[in-house]
């Protein structure tokens, strides 16, 4: 293995091993990250507006969430999930004081996917029932479970048969109402579709999904894992539509970037449970409940839920001041710092030339839309460049 990478470039050894599940060859080779910043090997430095997906929350290497990681690493990297362990029940309590109240039961996972699989095992137990309803243009991530529930029929259709999911079209109650039956274990919502196009749930359609829920005997799952922790300008993006989920799924942004994911769920879903009805090996791990906790408490010291609302705003709005004139863009749409620029084209290329051109990293959304999910600690200064680079790349 010495031998390998010594005679290939890193960008070449990533395709020699990891072909097809990361980047093509020849592109950037990131090296470090500071803030909403990322520079490659060669020193040139990119403004990363997707937080890594999504995920570096606090910009990258936010100096005391790496403290809290290099301290715990010194001191506990793995206990057995058989005994009791500080850290994870800190992070516990850390977690439990932001949650939604009537969310009172935790499970730590180390993904969003895994949180996902974890929370349709938990339906299935409690109601008894084996069926999911889901949306078109969900996306729920890429386990045989997760997958299931995914819309784009790309991901999903060689890897079939899948589990018993309907997919019914988004904020469409009477297609809901239709497909939820005696046999719906769960129904399955991003309140704002991420990676299907930054689509925002519509409030009644929302609550009237809850109710539907409850008066069929389904569970309401929510998916949180890209809209939690502040990304949509509130801890969870459900408490903007005011709604009551039975268990809702988390990852991304929990860690601050480290790779951790949770379910939290009501004491009827607890009440299913058996010892032994499900478990993870690294779920909980000191090093990510480490990460976690201090996450957490930084995004409270550092009033980053509501920054995010407001810079969510300011950033809609520099967009809407420089794109206002451009026919290519239908919409700017977005919640907290969750942000669409909807094209009337394919954003590939115009994302290929942001990055090289510009040196700014931005997301797709579906197949039109520019996605931004920036660390929520982004500068004014900060988003005025990225716009400005948005604006310059766009055809005027
Ligand atoms: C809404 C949503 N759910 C689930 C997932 C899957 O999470 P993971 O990639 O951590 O498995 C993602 C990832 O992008 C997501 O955006």
């Amino acid at each position: 293995m010495q031998n390998l990478i010594s005679q290939l470039q890193y960008a070449e050894v990533e395709e020699e091993l990891l072909g097809g599940t990361t980047a093509r060859r020849g592109e950037t080779v990131i090296a470090r990250g500071q803030g909403s910043w990322l520079w490659d090997t060669e020193g040139k430095r990119y403004l990363d507006l997707t937080a890594a997906q999504g995920v570096a929350m606090l910009g990258h290497c936010h100096p005391r969430l790496s403290a809290a990681l290099a301290e715990q690493a010194q001191q506990l990297i793995a206990c057995p999930n058989f005994v009791y362990n500080d850290t994870r029940a800190r992070f516990a309590a850390k977690l439990a004081e932001v949650l939604p109240i009537h969310l009172n039961h935790i499970f730590l996972a180390n993904s969003g996917a895994e949180a996902i699989d974890g929370a349709l095992k938990l339906a299935r137990l409690t109601t008894k029932r084996t069926g999911f309803v889901a949306f078109m243009r969900g996306f729920h991530g890429r386990t045989v479970g997760a997958l299931s529930l995914t819309w784009e029929p790309k991901y999903r259709e060689p890897f079939q048969p899948m589990l018993d999911v309907t997919h019914v079209p988004y904020n469409n109650l009477a297609k809901l109402a239709a497909a939820i039956n005696e046999n719906t274990a769960a129904v399955v919502l991003e309140v704002v579709q991420g990676e299907g196009g930054v689509n925002l749930g519509n409030a009644e359609f929302l609550q009237a999904a809850q109710r539907l829920c409850q008066e069929r005997g389904a569970l309401l799952i929510l998916d949180e894992i890209q809209t939690g922790f502040g990304r949509t300008g509130k801890w969870f993006g459900h408490q903007h539509f005011d709604l009551q989920p039975d268990i809702i799924c988390m990852a991304k942004g929990i860690g601050g970037g480290f790779p951790m994911g949770a379910m939290a769920y009501t004491q009827q879903v607890q009440d299913a449970l058996y010892p032994g009805a499900h478990g993870s090996t690294f779920g909980g791990n000191p090093l990510a409940c480490a990460a976690g906790l201090a996450a957490i408490q930084i995004y409270q010291d550092e009033n980053l839920i509501e920054r995010s609302a407001q810079m969510g705003e300011f950033l809609r709005q520099q967009l809407g001041e420089a794109l206002h004139d451009r026919t290519i863009v239908r919409e700017i749409r977005g919640l907290g710092l969750m942000v669409a620029v909807e094209l009337r084209e394919k954003v590939g290329p115009y994302l290929k030339v942001l990055m090289e051109e510009h040196g700014v990293l931005a997301l797709p959304a579906g197949t039109n839309v520019l996605r931004l999910l920036p660390p929520l600690n982004i500068s004014e200064a900060e988003i005025e460049l990225g716009v400005q680079a948005i604006a310059n790349t766009l055809p005027a």
